[in-house]
């Protein structure tokens, strides 16, 4: 295990470039890897999480030289060996749908944290479509990896979420590709819509509801495309929160993607007095200019929460920096994320000094006491060991983070882009 000091009490200035969006990521290399022919993706994630799914298709018979990823139906197959999909739920969730749709058997396996993600929600809508998916059943009524995947001879199914979930709507998605008829995924809530998106630019027959909520696909081909995948928002939250809470802060982050399900951190910042300015890149992407500025209270809750829900780590140090009792409700799948979030979150900010309180299905976070350096943990968590290294910022003298090796699920130059704003 490695751990990471950080000394608070330096501003950030400078600018700085996020690695390229993980779930944009996860997904271009899925639809390579189906389209036929070769496709390229310039600027994908560097994280270890995407590198599974690089991987996981690999196994399948996509090849992969740089940024040239070559696919197509009649060159996959099924792996030989079980695919291990390390800390990645999205790559345990996606490659389910992905997998369910050709007449193979694959196992998915995974590291601790993901044998304890609940996998019967997609269990559920591909076990309708027709597919075999067996996993264990510790808990009653709740499927945990390994999964093993029996797919082929699938049809469409009309399916409304029961969970706010964009890995399940993508992973039936995937799986509605090679399914006979027409399958309907409905929202309730709006959740990111990479896949849809995506889907359309490569050439699918798929239609989204004026709405947003209601995606229709239907069995088709994808074609190859060339993609640069745009800078990830939820790794530019770390440095936008950053440079908000540690005065003299000045941050320029590079041009991000800000569509839609993806900007609402930036409501709940500028909701509590932060001074982001948004610059507009091309029509979903923006360079985002951050002083620091002192912050209020605000209560997160309700239907945003699916639009910030990777950013309710972060957002719980602004709060705790901020003047005031903030609250965050209805963010319950915090608990089913790499960690329970709302625990870890509000055990390692206490123990920082900050009053943080995880209650149910969310924290209550009483702002404004002084932080103070000291020994914390990352319990195997990319989010919470940046969140924690932001706190320290602000915090009197040195923490220490143990279990730092975790950020290398999403952004392994996490250090060096902090020590780069520094300077
Ligand atoms: C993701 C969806 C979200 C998010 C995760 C990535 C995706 O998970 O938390 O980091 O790429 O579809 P849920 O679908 O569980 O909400």
């Amino acid at each position: 295990m490695t751990a990471f000091e950080v000394t608070g009490g330096r501003p950030l200035r400078g600018s700085v470039q996020v690695p390229g969006d993980k779930s944009i990521s996860h997904r271009a290399v899925l639809l390579a890897a189906l389209a036929e022919g070769t496709s390229t993706v310039t600027g994908l994630s560097t994280g270890h999480d995407v590198v599974r799914t690089a991987t996981a298709v690999q196994a399948f018979g996509a090849s992969i030289d740089g940024e040239r990823i070559t696919g197509g139906r009649r060159r996959l197959h099924a792996a030989h060996s079980p695919v291990d999909v390390g800390n990645s739920g999205t790559t345990i969730r996606l490659l389910s749908g992905f997998c369910a749709a050709f007449p193979w058997r694959t196992v998915l396996s995974g590291d601790d944290s993901v044998a304890r993600r609940p996998m019967d929600r997609i269990a559920i809508p591909l076990r309708r479509m027709g597919a075999g998916v067996e996993g264990t059943e510790r808990e009653q009524g709740v499927l945990f990896p390994p999964l093993t995947v029996t797919g082929g001879g699938l049809h469409g199914i009309d399916y409304r979420l029961p969970v706010a979930s964009a890995q399940v709507k993508g992973a039936v998605l995937l799986a509605g590709l090679g399914a006979e008829g027409e399958t309907v995924v409905r929202e309730s809530v709006g959740t990111r819509r990479h896949t849809e998106e995506m889907l359309a630019a490569c050439g699918a027959d798929v239609e989204v509801s004026a709405d947003g909520l209601t995606t229709t696909v239907r069995a088709s081909e994808v074609h190859p495309f060339e993609l640069v995948v745009p800078g990830d928002p939820s790794q530019a939250a770390f440095w936008v929160v950053a440079a908000c809470v540690a005065p003299g802060s000045e941050v320029t982050i590079e041009p991000v993607y800000l569509g839609p399900a993806r900007a609402g951190f930036l409501d709940v910042l500028r909701r509590m007095g932060a001074d982001i300015e948004v610059e507009p890149v091309g029509s979903s992407d923006a360079r985002l200019h951050v002083r620091s500025a002192p912050l209020h209270a605000t209560d997160v809750g309700g239907s945003e929460v699916p639009g910030l829900v990777d950013e309710i780590p972060v957002l719980a140090v602004a709060a705790a920096v901020a003047e005031g009792v903030s609250t965050f409700s209805d963010a319950g799948e915090l608990r089913v994320k790499e960690s329970d979030r709302l625990t870890t979150v509000a055990g390692e900010l206490t123990a920082l000094g900050a009053e943080v309180e995880a209650r149910g299905d969310g924290m209550v976070v009483t702002g404004g006491a002084p932080l103070q350096g000291g020994l914390v943990r990352a319990h195997g968590d990319h989010r919470v060991a940046m969140a924690l290294a932001v706190a320290a910022l602000v915090a009197d003298g040195t923490t220490r983070i143990e279990g730092w090796e975790a950020v290398a699920t999403s952004y392994p130059g996490f250090e060096e882009d902090l020590h780069r704003l520094w300077e």
